[in-house]
């Protein structure tokens, strides 16, 4: 971990101020077009969610197009080709987990777009799968079926919550992030802008959104792409970020009751996109999409032509 330019007077300050300060960063890890095979491996698992999918392997995800890198443009989607068998294995599509694990750093996600459709739920975040959830986990995106906007929450084990009031553009839900209380809801916070998550996202040319993880909090943001407070950093995948300069994070979850390096070890980055399963598939309906989850992937494979993340990069910060 190197924190390059932190003085102990700063640090001081940081532990002092509200809002808690952040730091200055340096790029460990710059993701781009065809870095993301290196960078990410591909998790070919049953999905644990319980989704209508198929996670295929790295070979097959490139042979069968689900993934596809340019010089400047990463596609990670699910089959939109294939009418499935009622009894057969769910649509084809992708999990990706980063080879390296992180605790304390930055990392600034630019998407300029996101799977979106009926039955679609994807996700960018952190955890560490082989301890979860003692060793937390962060989602950075994620939603269901086309339902704006984002939301950005903590799962942890007991003894984790966090305060009402906090210095956040966005709403607190849950404060209780243990994964045992209602069903692993979490504590979430939801995002104030629209163009956070699915369909208006995408017609907005996306975004970026970023993690700050310090030892006494963790913090999320989201800018538009037409946003006119973009941090330059941010914008141009800098070699060093200033988390300082990056405003009042949309999601704020500080130390105030979760001691952060207790709750969250060494995480993996994870980007996945299932269909249906215990959250998209639950309230498939209440969202107004047609018929029964499974039914409609299986038989409607042209609803997922538009099921896919377009990443012009991931840079990670340390
Ligand atoms: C593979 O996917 C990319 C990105 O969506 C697309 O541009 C390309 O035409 C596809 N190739 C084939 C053979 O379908
Ligand atoms: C991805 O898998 C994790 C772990 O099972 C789960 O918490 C998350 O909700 C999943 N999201 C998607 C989109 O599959
Ligand atoms: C919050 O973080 C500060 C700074 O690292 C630390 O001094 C304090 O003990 C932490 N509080 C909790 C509840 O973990």
């Amino acid at each position: 971990m190197q924190f390059l330019s932190i003085t102990s007077a700063t640090l001081l300050l940081a532990l002092n101020a509200a809002p808690v300060l952040g730091a200055t960063y340096s790029l460990s890890d710059s993701v781009v077009g065809s870095g993301f095979y290196n960078f990410f491996q591909w998790e070919n698992i049953a999905d644990p969610t319980n989704g209508r999918v198929t996670y295929v392997d790295q070979a097959t995800s490139k042979s069968l197009n689900l993934t596809f890198a340019s010089s400047n443009s990463f596609i990670l989607r699910t089959d939109f080709k294939t009418v499935l068998s009622a009894s057969g294995p769910g649509r084809n599509s992708v999990r990706i987990r980063s080879a390296k694990t992180y605790t304390t750093h930055a990392a600034v996600f630019d998407v300029r777009h996101m799977p979106q459709g009926c039955g679609t739920w994807p996700a960018i975040w952190e955890t560490k799968e082989s301890n979860w959830p003692s060793g937390g986990e962060v989602d950075i995106v994620e939603g269901v079926n086309d339902q704006s906007p984002n939301a950005a929450t903590l799962h942890t084990g007991a003894g984790c919550t966090m305060p009402q009031s906090r210095d956040q553009t966005g709403t607190a839900g849950q404060l209780d992030c243990n994964t045992a209380v209602n069903g692993n809801t979490g504590c979430g916070v939801t995002f104030p802008t629209t163009t956070s998550f699915g369909p208006s996202f995408n017609s907005n040319g996306g975004g970026w959104f970023a993690i700050e993880r310090t030892t006494s909090f963790i913090n999320v943001w989201f800018w538009p792409r037409n946003s006119g407070s973009v941090p330059s950093d941010v914008k141009s995948g800098a070699s060093k970020a200033v988390t300082d300069n990056w405003g009042t994070p949309t999601a704020a979850f500080p130390n105030t009751s979760c001691n952060i390096p207790q709750f969250f070890q060494e995480n993996n980055i994870i980007i996945n996109l299932t269909l249906c399963g215990d959250w998209a598939g639950g309230v498939f309906s209440q969202d107004g999409c047609p018929g029964a989850c499974v039914d409609y992937v299986n038989n409607n494979p042209s609803a997922f032509t538009n099921a896919y993340f377009d990443f012009a990069s991931i840079h990670v910060y340390q």
